[in-house]
């Protein structure tokens, strides 16, 4: 190992605009303490959304004052291993996915932080932690069942398109929503059965025409008019998880007067559910392995976009392509 100092990027300041607020600072390679191991991440997954919210301070169960960290989820390789680490040794491919160790060149972590992959590729990022909350969403937030009618948002996104071919795979009817073509095709290629380009398509009328009795299950990623027009569309007794609502994340909170949600909810004995990934954390390592055996064995494809982000300098660009809604599938940085 010849270098001796990494870069990484920091949140320096509070910013609405994530470019504004970061900067990339130096430090000295540190050692790997007896149990840990050092890593040279070579893949970031990018969380545009979260990224964004986090260095405007708008993430309240975080609450962190800059500066802090950045980033979640890498895959890289174990370059040195501390004395007391027995499970890995140099050259393992590795996962990790804690808050502040992703947008970074090296990084030291206690080896039981650490999960062996086969081989240091980006598509594994589109399982964890992105394809883990797709799952954990569906079966314990939106208690996915077979034979119901699904609906995911922002479907050919990092999360989306997981969500889609998890709903298929439980035997579900799947509608999933995109802005353009290639997404659109991507979506067919993932068993989607009704793909709606909202750019082309009006999403509130095709869902009133084409599913009279409504949507049992809704994955919303989006947020704004889409929850609307979701918390409109669902069947007697269906559930809407919110996932996200990216299409507010770079922009103020919009103000709306209208009568309450439970006027909606109440008649068809339908509920909205909020998902957070932390608060249901220990559903993560099952569904970590679930995936990756559906990934491995074939029955999972995953969609890593072809845009090539090179470097701790493109994180921003990264970010902000990601917010701009043109990505196909997960966004993700070569470090
Ligand atoms: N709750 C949790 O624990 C958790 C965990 C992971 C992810 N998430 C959420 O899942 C959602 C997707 O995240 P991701 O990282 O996988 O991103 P992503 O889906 O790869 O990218 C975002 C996609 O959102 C869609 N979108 C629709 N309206 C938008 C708007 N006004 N502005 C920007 N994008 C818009 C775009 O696709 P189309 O235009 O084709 O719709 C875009 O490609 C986010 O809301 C994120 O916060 C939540």
């Amino acid at each position: 190992m010849n270098a001796k100092t990494y870069k990484k990027l920091i949140a320096k300041q509070l910013n609405q605009d994530f470019k504004f607020a970061v900067e990339i600072v130096e430090f000295p390679i540190p050692k790997p303490a007896a149990s840990e191991v050092l890593i040279k991440n070579k893949f970031a997954g990018v969380n545009g959304g979260f990224d964004t919210l986090l260095c405007r301070g708008d993430v309240p169960y975080v609450n962190l004052t800059p500066p802090f960290d950045l980033g979640v989820e890498v895959v890289g390789e174990v370059v040195a291993v501390g004395e007391n680490v027995q499970d890995f040794q140099v050259s393992d491919a590795v996962v990790t996915t804690n808050r502040g160790g992703g947008y970074r060149e090296y990084q030291v972590v206690n080896a039981n932080l650490a999960f062996k992959v086969r081989e240091v590729t980006p598509e594994v990022l589109t399982l964890m932690p992105t394809g883990v909350s797709a799952l954990v969403a569906l079966e314990q937030v939106g208690e996915m069942k077979s034979n119901e009618v699904v609906l995911v948002t922002a479907a050919a996104g990092g999360t989306g398109h997981i969500a889609v071919q998890l709903a298929k795979l439980a035997g579900n009817h799947v509608i999933g929503t995109c802005s353009s073509e290639a997404k659109a095709n991507l979506l067919k290629e993932f068993g989607c059965d009704r793909i709606i380009n909202y750019r082309t398509e009006n999403l509130n009328q095709i869902l009133k025409q084409e599913y009279p009795n409504g949507i049992n299950l809704i994955f919303d990623c989006v947020g704004k008019q889409v929850f609307d027009t979701c918390v409109e569309n669902l069947a007697v007794r269906g559930r809407l998880v919110v996932v996200g609502f990216i299409s507010e994340y770079a922009k103020d909170v919009e103000q709306i007067t209208q009568p309450r949600i439970y006027h909606q909810l109440f008649w068809k004995a339908a509920s909205v559910r909020g998902f957070l990934m932390p608060h249901y954390k220990e559903y993560m390592p099952e569904a970590r392995d679930r995936l990756l055996n559906l990934f491995y064995t074939g029955k999972l494809k995953v969609a890593v976009d072809p845009n090539h982000f090179q470097g701790i300098e493109s994180i921003p660009a990264a970010v902000e392509y990601l917010l701009s809604g043109q990505n196909c599938g997960k966004v993700v940085v070569r470090l």
